[in-house]
């Protein structure tokens, strides 16, 4: 699984064969410059999701419901998430948390909405951890995180991304599961991957983690095209004869 926001570079994914394309909320970060992904809306999550579902021709298309839409009232979650479904044309949502929005969870799946569930670090609630380090470390938390994974198999969900936990604690999760678990600094004992699309093309050289595989530098590529450009315009080397009418 691989995020994108926008239609051309959704298209680019799916013909390189993604399985999933996944339009996180990580747009808020990625495409909007905030540092949490907070701000958010509604509004602007329909607007990448339609963008990308318009250029996927057969990766499942998975869109984040945004922070402050599934928080503990499951008929205003409900009302959200049909509007995503409706508005962009995805096939499934995604959703941060566990026992405290199984009710939500449980409302929206019923409604024949298919819905991954999120749980480890949950971005959606960096103002209570405070931190992006690794969570689940201790006995209590890891326990909760088990006890959250099976709640949200058993009401339904289909998949389960696990962010920033301990390998071992994510293999165990995963051998417990019968839906598929997908990783994000999860390790490797986990049923599949996701990276933020901008990290792994080393659009964002300023984020680091120990997690992040580059695989290229994007970053130095397209810095490099627009630096040529500027040159052969102030060269007055472009537009040559061939490139006017
Ligand atoms: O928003 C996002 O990109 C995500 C991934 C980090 C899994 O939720």
């Amino acid at each position: 699984m691989l995020t994108a926001y926008d239609y051309s570079m959704a298209s680019i994914i799916d013909q390189a064969g993604m399985d999933v394309i996944l339009v996180g909320d990580s747009a808020s970060n990625v495409m909007a410059g905030n540092i949490t992904t907070l701000p958010m809306t509604l509004d602007q999550m329909i607007y990448h999701g339609s963008s990308v579902v318009k250029a996927v021709k057969r990766a499942l298309v998975v869109v984040d419901m945004p922070f402050g839409t599934c928080s503990g009232n499951p008929l205003l979650s409900l009302e959200a998430a049909i509007r995503i479904m409706k508005e962009t044309g995805a096939d499934t949502l995604k959703i941060e948390g566990g026992e405290e929005i199984i009710e939500d969870i449980k409302k929206i799946v019923a409604a024949g909405i298919p819905v991954m569930g999120h749980l480890g670090l949950m971005p959606q609630s960096i103002n209570k951890y405070g931190t992006y380090t690794v969570r689940a470390k201790e006995k209590e938390e890891a326990e909760k995180l088990i006890n959250d994974a099976g709640l949200l198999e058993k009401v339904g969900c289909y998949a389960v991304t696990l962010e920033k936990i301990p390998a071992k604690l994510a293999g165990e999760i995963t051998a417990k599961l019968s839906i598929p678990t997908i990783g994000i600094g999860a390790g490797p004992y986990v049923d599949g991957q996701v990276l933020v699309m901008h990290d792994m093309l080393g659009i964002n050289k300023g984020f680091s983690p120990k997690f992040l595989r580059r695989y290229e530098d994007l970053h130095t590529v397209i810095s490099n095209a627009i630096k040529n450009y500027i040159k052969d315009v102030k060269s007055k080397n472009f537009p040559d004869e061939n490139e006017s009418y």
